[in-house]
């Protein structure tokens, strides 16, 4: 049986989520959606999604994904705090920067809450969830919310201290990966192939190395020998990826990334 499952904002991040969750066999009648604006509420009843005034979806569901922006959340929960029902719900965040603390503040020292930071990849079933649970969820309530996660990627369960780390290299990280590719498809374009196809090319490009590299479980390294020959033309490629210090450079990409994120924790 299904738990249903409702969302505090429908915004990008609950839209990924909930497109994930259909995506995967997760009933769309489960899912219901609160939001503040009269604009995106018929938006979403146009689409056909459940939508309903927060204190009834929050009556109805037995999880809740927080799905405000930050700064909204307070507001957002505020009626929950001391509602009668509390103690019968699990609240997932996806607020970024929002501690557990600080969402015990907002809710509650008893209430039951996750802590999470997803990637939008979770709308095709390929993300990442950073996953860090107050301390009063029983193993089975963990597991329940591990497996609702889990139909739309996978779950990292951690320490909240590695939530920052999480954020800037899978939260973060479609942006710099979506960069990559352009670049890749107008390296195309410059040696002649019209952008569209270029883009073709090196989405399978990627999409089968990664691949590849997921099944074999091998290193990556492993991979970078068996296409490069001796005198050919991959070892000139990778010869230019290290004298311009590339490698070293997208580390310090997802860097940057993770001391924006411990800033705004
Ligand atoms: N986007 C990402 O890639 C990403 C990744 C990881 C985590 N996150 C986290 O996801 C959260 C949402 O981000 P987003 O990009 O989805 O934001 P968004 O598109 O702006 O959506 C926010 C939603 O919250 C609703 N809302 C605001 N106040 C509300 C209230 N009091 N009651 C009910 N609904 C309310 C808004 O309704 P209206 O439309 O009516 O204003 C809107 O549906 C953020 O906390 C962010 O940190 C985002």
């Amino acid at each position: 049986m299904q738990p249903t499952v409702g969302f505090i904002g429908f915004g990008n991040m609950a839209r990924a989520i909930a497109e994930g969750l259909t995506r995967a066999g997760f009933p769309k009648e489960k899912i219901l959606a609160s939001v503040r604006s009269e604009r995106s509420r018929e938006r979403l009843q146009r689409e056909g999604f459940k939508v309903l005034p927060s204190e009834e979806v929050f009556e109805k569901s037995q999880i809740l994904f927080l799905a405000t922006k930050p700064k909204d959340l307070p507001a957002a929960v505020k009626p929950f705090k001391d509602h009668p029902q509390k103690g019968e719900k699990i609240f997932i965040s996806v607020a970024a920067g929002v501690s557990l603390q600080k969402l015990k503040d907002l809710l509650g020292e008893d209430s039951k809450i996750v802590r999470t930071m997803p990637n939008v990849n979770v709308a095709v079933g390929k993300g990442v969830w950073g996953v860090a649970y107050s301390e009063n969820l029983t193993p089975a309530e963990r597991e329940r919310v591990k497996e609702l996660l889990g139909k739309t990627g996978l779950v990292v369960e951690l320490d909240e201290g590695l939530m920052d780390a999480i954020t800037a290299l899978a939260g973060s990280a479609p942006a710099f990966i979506a960069e990559i590719v352009d670049a890749f498809a107008e390296a195309g374009v410059k040696l002649g192939f019209k952008y569209p196809e270029a883009l073709k090319i090196a989405l399978y490009t990627f999409m089968g190395t990664l691949q590849l590299m997921e099944e074999s479980g091998d290193h990556p390294i492993l991979l970078r020998d068996k296409v490069t020959s001796p005198a050919g033309t991959t070892i000139y490629g990778l010869s230019k990826l290290h004298s311009e210090g590339i490698k070293g450079k997208l580390i310090e990409v997802i860097e940057e990334a993770y001391k924006r994120a411990r800033g705004l924790a």
